[in-house]
């Protein structure tokens, strides 16, 4: 496997093929905080009108933190799990109260925000702050395990650490944004749960489970 080459080769591809959706515009930390909070537990086409409306409604940390909840519940209003919003506006409050209105930068100070937790953190300090960290969600963990040949059960929590452990040693030090995006992009786009299009795939010549032809069998699952 050829860290240097997969690396190339993945961002090449997300720069090229890359879908033009509205939170990738500029690095506003805010503003990918609100999209990945919206994008992990629904698709990508239910969030992108929501998320134009919130950011038309909330364009900054301050009108969110000074609206009331019942408004913000109602600007979340099918999107679904309610307590998302919840977490995000008391996080915002506490980023106004105690930062001075600027999403920090650091992996401490975010994990102490409501809400938050790994795969957010990554996905902030990669995206907006250029930062080498990992943002594992489901969709990484099955690209991963194709590409390296994993076959520990991603249904354990214990799974989620050691794709991050991977994925930090395999990741971009130059372009961390590129290279996280560029995982999920291809695990929505090529290397899908059901019918991977390995025959398309910018990375197949890295890809350990393509060699073996067993790319249907992983990533491994117990539970449903
Ligand atoms: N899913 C989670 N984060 C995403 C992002 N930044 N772009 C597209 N899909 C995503």
């Amino acid at each position: 496997f050829n860290r240097e080459a997969f690396q190339n080769d993945l961002i090449y591809w997300y720069n090229e093929r890359k879908r033009d959706l509205p939170w990738r515009e500029n690095q506003d930390p805010y503003r990918i905080w609100v999209s990945e909070i919206m994008l992990q537990q629904t698709q990508v086409d239910t969030v992108i009108p929501y998320f134009e409306q919130f950011m038309n409604r909330y364009p900054t940390v301050y009108d969110l933190a000074e609206a009331n909840q019942q408004e913000v519940l109602k600007s979340w209003e099918g999107l679904g799990y309610y307590s998302r919003a919840r977490n995000l506006h008391e996080a915002v409050r506490e980023v106004v109260e105690s930062y001075d209105g600027k999403v920090p930068g650091d992996k401490k100070e975010l994990k102490k925000l409501k809400g938050i937790g790994s795969y957010t953190q990554g996905a902030i300090l990669s995206i907006a702050f250029d930062q080498p960290e990992p943002a594992v969600d489901g969709n990484v963990m099955r690209v991963m395990s194709r590409v390296l040949q994993i076959e520990e059960d991603i249904a354990k929590p214990k799974t989620k650490k050691l794709f991050e452990d991977v994925v930090a040693n395999v990741m971009s030090e130059e372009d961390p944004s590129s290279f996280n995006q560029g995982l999920m992009e291809l695990g929505a786009l090529i290397c899908k749960p059901k019918n991977p299009q390995c025959q398309i795939c910018p990375v197949q010549k890295h890809c350990a489970a393509f060699g073996q032809g067993i790319q249907a069998e992983l990533p491994i699952k117990t539970k449903a």
